[in-house]
């Protein structure tokens, strides 16, 4: 069978940076702690003013298709996953693929376009449109590009203000990949739910709390459809487990979840037995909430253990350093969790390819899924081409007071506009947004 999956990847992020606990926290007279320990946040990205879902991606895309050397003949689909698309007909695909067009001598016009919405799993959705557009054997040997890109703004004062973020993820999807090959087993767990919605609206409507749970529940059930096509899954049989990662502190309760979940009936549970009991089981208890309590007590203790705290630091920390430093990405979150950790293993000297990663992806409204991935050879030569902590340092660093102007510019509402505030970086071999065309199009060019 042919082998699909993820060939390379880039990331570009916004190129301004909020700190939470040092400037926004206070500001919000809120603790540092609630975003540091809470949340699990240290900063935000944010474009700056002449930056949007289009240039973002539209970098990240050209970054990638550089480093492979690809011509766009080579590129049979380009499909753009996003949230923040300010175009309720034409897809941002076609924006990114007119930037390209700008500095190739080739076109797309024989790749299919298209944009993916379901909120922040779309990115991992169009990746499986292109693993299937493959595995049909439809791609004439070309490959796809899949692009996630969002800027997650809130509205001001909102709680999920203190999760936002702003940059695109570019991922290359071809037959014998370099980096990781899908699974063709896939868990769903879907619902209709309202935890998180725009109904003709630029910022969010948000349950918070809710949001949490429905993630939850829903990520429980896309496990349980994984394993009735799977093996059950043991917490030990991945080397990662990349979630979608809205803020890390979900991520820590999404791991808490897997693990109770993963390790029911196995030695684990066999070994913690004396330390802290049995994880409880429905049958035993007289009412759904008796058996929650007893649940949510078990997996608090479960948490303090060694055996869990050791799998955690192993198989799911790695995966939110980038994401502490950027906030919520929406649709590309999940590949940015996938990209931390393989560069973790990287920096460590970790032998990867062969192992196992088990990602979780989700989106509000709302929809979980799961699906493995298996490290191929090539991986570490495409992480180490990656600058992602160039980028990150090179970032400027907003006060306050500018951070209320950045929001302002992105703000549709607001008449503030790109002209009427200064850029805060200059831009240098890459897209920017040049204003608006005469049927209210967005134009881009390439700075030099
Ligand atoms: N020190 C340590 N931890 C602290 C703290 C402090 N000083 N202050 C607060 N915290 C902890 C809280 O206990 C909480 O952790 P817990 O959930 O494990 O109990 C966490 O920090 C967040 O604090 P909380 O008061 O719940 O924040 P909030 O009411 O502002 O809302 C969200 C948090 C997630 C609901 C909000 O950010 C939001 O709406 N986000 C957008 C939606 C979203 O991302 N949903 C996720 C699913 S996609």
């Amino acid at each position: 069978m042919t082998s699909v999956g993820i060939d390379a990847v880039e990331i570009r992020t916004g190129k301004l940076r909020l700190d939470l606990p040092e400037t926004f926290a206070p500001a919000q007279g809120d603790d540092p702690g609630k975003y540091t320990k809470g949340l699990g946040l240290t900063a935000s990205s944010f474009p700056d003013v002449y930056e949007d879902i289009v240039t973002m991606g539209a970098n990240a895309a050209h970054a990638l298709m550089e480093r492979k050397g690809l011509e766009p003949e080579d590129i049979g689909r380009i499909d753009v996953a996003t949230e923040s698309a300010f175009d309720n007909s034409k897809p941002v695909s076609t924006y990114i693929a007119g930037c390209l067009e700008q500095v190739y001598d080739g076109d797309f016009h024989h790749a299919n376009k298209g944009e993916r919405k379901f909120a922040c799993i779309s990115g991992t959705q169009s990746l499986d449109d292109a693993y299937n557009w493959i595995r049909a054997g439809r791609n004439r040997g070309r490959a796809a590009l899949v692009i996630a890109t969002d800027t997650a703004l809130y509205a001001r004062d909102d709680p999920g203000e203190a999760t936002q973020g702003a940059g695109a993820v570019a991922l290359l999807v071809t037959e014998d990949p370099d980096v990781v090959e899908l699974s063709t087993e896939q868990g769903y767990g879907s619902a209709d739910e309202t935890d998180f919605l725009k109904p003709q609206q630029q910022f969010p409507s948000v349950d918070g709390k809710r949001s949490v749970q429905v993630y939850l529940s829903r990520m429980r059930e896309a496990i349980e459809d994984f394993e009735s096509v799977t093996e059950p899954i043991h917490p030990d049989d991945f080397a990662f487990i990349p979630f979608h990662t809205p803020f890390p502190g979900m991520v820590r309760k999404a791991a808490a979840l897997g693990y109770r979940h993963a390790s029911r009936d196995t030695e684990i549970e066999e070994r913690l037995a004396d330390e802290i009991g049995r994880q409880p089981r429905y049958e035993a208890f007289d009412s759904e909430e008796a058996f929650r309590e007893a649940a949510a007590d078990y997996t608090d203790d479960l948490t303090d253990t060694d055996l869990y705290r050791e799998w955690y630091a192993e198989t799911v920390e790695p995966t939110l350093t980038i994401s502490r430093e950027v906030g919520n990405w929406y649709t590309g979150s999940v590949h940015v969790a996938r990209i931390s950790a393989l560069k973790a293993a990287a920096e460590d000297g970790v032998d990867l390819a062969g192992e196992k990663l088990l990602v979780g992806s989700y989106g509000s409204g709302a929809q979980a899924e799961i699906h493995a991935e298996t490290v191929q050879s090539g991986w570490e030569d495409e992480i180490a081409a990656l600058d992602v902590d160039e980028q990150l340092d090179a970032r400027y660093e907003l006060t306050f007071d500018e951070y209320e102007d950045v929001h302002d510019v992105h703000n549709h509402d607001e008449d503030a506009g790109a002209s009427d505030t200064d850029q805060f970086t200059a831009p240098e071999q890459e897209f920017v947004f040049d204003g608006w065309g005469r049927m209210g199009e967005r134009k881009y060019i390439y700075v030099e």
